[in-house]
């Protein structure tokens, strides 16, 4: 595209998006949410879709996960996250449903990361190169044991009809999250429960691990665009934000942890938003956020560390240029963070 056109693209997005974020802030009503999307099934008394009444002895936390990512997630697409709010809280109960049986727990002797255990997979990668390859003496087993492998154990995430986040394990610890938005500490070696941490939205990205002085972060993010760090051996949220303003904020991607800063790519849902005819598309644009892991800031006193990249779409906002100051990033040796970019995954 003709340099001078995208600038022109950019400069008007950025005259339209507040008028956009007004009309995304007024609260729907949840009844007219549900008279619009699910009347015509949920009242219609003669399809396989339970009645409203069977809806209202859902929990709203249900109902919403459902939407999200559940069997009602296409027909959701097209609906904001207000709106999938609104409607949830409408016809649900109060409350999160339940926490997990006692016999799930782990005993006390079988105490998180104890184990000594070479093979640790933290992340979408093994290593920093990202290739995904471990070998046979880090992952304890070789190419043709793989077609011998038998089921040792099997955990069941309560409530949902998918499970599709990739599993980190560090120590003898397993750590993954859920479509139904519960991150879990399994015991790597019998399945036992450690913890469980409830996020936001459901987890699909790779969780990373990484370790500061004694103290040991798992950072992820959630399909409705939060971020977390978690202390690893509690569960413990130590802090959680946002890294877009975007209703649509999605992130899929794994983090990469480099010398203490967080990166963070985001992606959006806003393509699902384009179904509906009078939605005024497009106002996402992919990112990378750098973020202080300790305290989830993107202080930017010392520019060489703590930079904020807003990389893709737009070239006005590529802030990359600058050869003389190093970016965070891999591979190490030469600093740089490799990025590719599609404007919904
Ligand atoms: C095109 C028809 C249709 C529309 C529109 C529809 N639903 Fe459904 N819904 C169904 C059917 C069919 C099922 C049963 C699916 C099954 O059991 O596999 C269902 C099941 C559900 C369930 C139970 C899921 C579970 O985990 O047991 C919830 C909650 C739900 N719908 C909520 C909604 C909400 C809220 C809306 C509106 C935003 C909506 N549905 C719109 C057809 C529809």
């Amino acid at each position: 595209m003709i340099p001078s056109l995208v600038l022109l693209l950019c400069a008007l997005i950025g005259v339209v998006r507040p008028v956009i974020s007004a009309a995304q802030d007024t609260r729907p009503s949840g009844e007219q949410v549900y008279r619009k999307h699910c009347a015509s099934c949920h009242d219609a008394g003669t399809s396989q879709a339970p009645t409203r009444a069977a809806l209202q002895t859902l929990s709203a936390t249900r109902i919403l996960r459902t939407l999200d990512f559940g069997v009602m997630m296409a027909i959701a697409y097209p609906m904001r996250r207000a709106e999938r709010e609104a409607v949830a809280t409408l016809l649900g109960t109060r409350g999160q449903g339940g926490a997990p049986p006692s016999g799930a727990r782990c005993r006390a002797d079988r105490p998180i990361m104890a184990a000594a255990s070479k093979g640790t997979w933290s992340g979408w990668s093994a290593t920093p190169s990202n290739t995904r390859f471990q070998s046979t003496d880090q992952a304890g087993l070789t190419a043709a044991a793989v077609g011998r492998l038998e089921l040792k154990w099997a955990y069941g995430f309560e409530g949902d009809i998918t499970a599709f986040a990739a599993p980190t394990v560090v120590d003898g610890t397993l750590f993954v999250g859920s479509a139904g938005g519960v991150v879990q500490a399994l015991d790597a070696a019998t399945g036992c429960l450690h913890w469980v941490f409830q996020a936001n939205g459901p987890v699909r990205s790779a969780i990373v691990i990484h370790e500061i002085g004694p103290e040991r972060f798992l950072v992820f993010g959630d399909q409705v665009g939060w971020f977390y760090a978690l202390d690893a051996r509690s569960g413990r949220r130590r802090w959680a934000r946002r890294v877009e303003a975007h209703e649509a904020t999605r992130l899929t991607g794994s983090p990469v942890v480099h010398d203490g800063v967080v990166l963070v790519p985001a992606a959006s849902w806003e393509e699902t938003r384009a179904i509906d005819p009078n939605y005024p598309c497009c106002t996402f644009r992919g990112s990378v956020t750098a973020l202080d892991i300790r305290n989830g800031s993107t202080d930017r006193r010392d520019p060489s560390r703590h930079r904020y990249l807003r990389a893709l779409w737009c070239p006005r906002l590529v802030d990359a240029d600058d050869r003389r100051r190093p970016r965070p990033g891999l591979p190490h040796h030469r600093r740089q963070l490799l990025a590719s970019g599609h404007p919904h995954q």
